[in-house]
């Protein structure tokens, strides 16, 4: 790969123009925050809303609108992740993330992505909805990256390169060394989502942050959390890009009830990482299983919460499970996935279920 120094790197030269000069929607509770006596700002109901009886405490019945830069949760996750607040961007699931860093810095019907196929289908998706060139360079046979194809696939329009570690459907962690060559060769923005890094034995590259000004970091609630229905995604990157990325998020992105609630679960760390290790263990166990019925002809190592299995007939045990109840993500027609099944480690008794179900096939 061509050395290009990241001392390179400009980010006012990747942020869309429209983007630059945009003003952005001030509101009401931007305009304003903190305590007051009677707020006549924002077309609330002052009256309250139906909750409002029902909350215990004479809790307000979530009729004002939430705080749009989420004060107190980023000051919780500055916390346990060791990044500044201003380094931090929340989003409606890490799939708005991902949308706003395609508005912000790619030109429709101009710029490209660069994606590395079998990946997370939403990057893929989020460029077509912008109108977005997607240039897919995909793994090789053993899911590394491909740097040779990322090397000749970027080009002066290249604006963003999605790297998923560990990678979805693959569960391997792309090597640390292949992620740093890209970061250090390329001036434009490495995504990297990290939605899995919690099951990983890799440590996260968010301490790497003060090292790469091209890095961004995605992190969700969804996954180690189980906090899914919440829809709480995290982007964590330097200031300049954090502020780019502000200008242009809905104001009340982050709801006010997911707001509450992931404020309560971030206190429960330790129960979060006993979770953790429990599912780590069960998906040892369900390798162990898998391996043992004649009809799987692969358990591929994983480092997530989900396994990839190669089958000898994937679609007709896609089906069959399915009539079982037991619904599994059939990613067999996808590159380099041929005849694989993407299965999520359940519980114990989930993950017997299924093994007994694959065995009756
Ligand atoms: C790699 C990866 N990134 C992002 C997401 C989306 O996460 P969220 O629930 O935060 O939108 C998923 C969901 O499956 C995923 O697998």
């Amino acid at each position: 790969m061509y050395k290009v120094s990241i001392m390179n790197f400009d980010l006012n030269s990747l942020i869309r123009n429209n983007i630059k000069n945009l003003k952005p929607y001030s509101s009401a509770r931007s305009e304003f925050s903190g305590p007051a006596k009677i707020f006549l700002d924002a077309n609330e109901n002052s009256l309250g809303s139906p909750l409002t009886k029902h909350l215990p405490g004479g809790q307000a019945g979530y009729n004002r609108y939430p705080d749009p830069q989420q004060i107190l949760l980023k000051e919780k996750i500055s916390f346990i992740k060791k990044i500044s607040p201003a380094g931090i961007l929340l989003g409606n699931g890490s799939d708005e993330c991902i949308d706003l860093l395609i508005r912000a810095f790619c030109e429709p019907a101009k710029d490209n992505i660069i994606i590395c196929p079998p990946t997370y289908g939403m990057y893929e998706v989020f460029g077509h909805i912008n109108n977005v060139e997607v240039k897919e360079v995909p793994l090789l046979p053993d899911f590394n990256l491909h740097l040779e194809g990322i090397e000749s696939a970027i080009d002066e329009d290249t604006k963003l390169i999605f790297l998923c570690s560990p990678n979805n459907p693959t569960g391997n962690n792309l090597d640390r060394n292949d992620i740093e060559m890209v970061l250090n060769n390329f001036n434009g923005i490495v995504v990297l989502d990290e939605a899995y890094i919690n099951f990983s034995k890799h440590r996260s590259f968010v301490p790497e942050l003060k090292d790469y000004p091209n890095l961004v970091v995605l992190q969700t609630l969804s996954k180690a959390w189980g906090l899914a229905a919440l829809r709480i995604g995290m982007i964590f990157a330097n200031e300049e890009v954090i502020y780019v990325l502000n200008k242009i998020k809905p104001p009340y992105n982050i709801n006010g009830a997911s707001q509450d609630l992931a404020l309560k679960a971030l206190d429960k760390l330790e129960e979060v990482n006993t979770m953790i290790r429990e599912t780590i263990e069960h998906r040892e166990e369900l390798i162990k299983a898998l391996q043992q019925i004649d009809i799987v002809e692969k358990v591929y190592p994983s480092d997530a919460n989900f396994l990839l299995v190669k089958v000898k007939r994937a679609d007709e045990i896609y089906n069959y499970l399915k009539e079982k109840g037991i619904i599994v993500r059939n990613r067999s027609h996808v590159i380099l996935c041929d005849e694989c099944l993407r299965i999520t480690v359940g519980t114990p008794v989930e993950n017997n279920e299924l093994t007994k179900g694959i065995e009756a096939f």
